[in-house]
């Protein structure tokens, strides 16, 4: 059976693709989710995608994937900085967890400088566009195969 991978998409990234393209790129989520899935399934993970603008949401089913997944890879959005409840479900999860980020957070306005999730992801990949999703894909790879 190949191992999922849960992809959790946060608010407001339903509006990619017309959302500060200037910022983000020009890919819809839709895109960024089959170019993920097409390399999972290349190195035999099954992907779930969630996307939610509400933040119980995401929690639930963070707490599913810990019957079900083998990692999570997050974009959390703006809630990145302000969830403390996204950073206690993610503690409970027991596989590999990776943050993502198109835009690089660090470098932006300084309310984003603050990442909740940090501090219970095993890593945090920002700033490449859409190869950071690629980058994360590789970064669970890795971390299973340590495992
Ligand atoms: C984002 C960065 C966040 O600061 C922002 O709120 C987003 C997108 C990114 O992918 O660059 O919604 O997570």
């Amino acid at each position: 059976m190949s191992k999922e991978i849960l992809l959790l998409s946060g608010p407001n990234l339903d509006q990619l693709g017309t959302r500060s393209p200037e910022i983000y790129g020009a890919a819809t989520l839709t895109e960024h989710v089959e170019n993920f899935t097409r390399r999972a399934a290349q190195l035999g993970f099954s992907v779930r995608h969630v996307q939610s603008n509400y933040e119980g949401d995401l929690i639930e089913a963070i707490h599913a994937a810990r019957l079900s997944s083998a990692a999570i890879v997050i974009n959390a959005g703006a809630l990145t900085h302000s969830s403390w409840a996204l950073a206690d479900a993610l503690a409970m999860f027991g596989g590999a967890k990776v943050e993502v980020h198109l835009s690089n957070p660090a470098a932006r306005e300084p309310f984003r400088h603050v990442s909740t999730l940090a501090g219970v992801v095993n890593g945090s990949i920002a700033g490449f566009g859409a190869v950071s999703y690629e980058l994360a894909l590789d970064a669970v790879q890795r971390l299973l195969a340590l495992s």
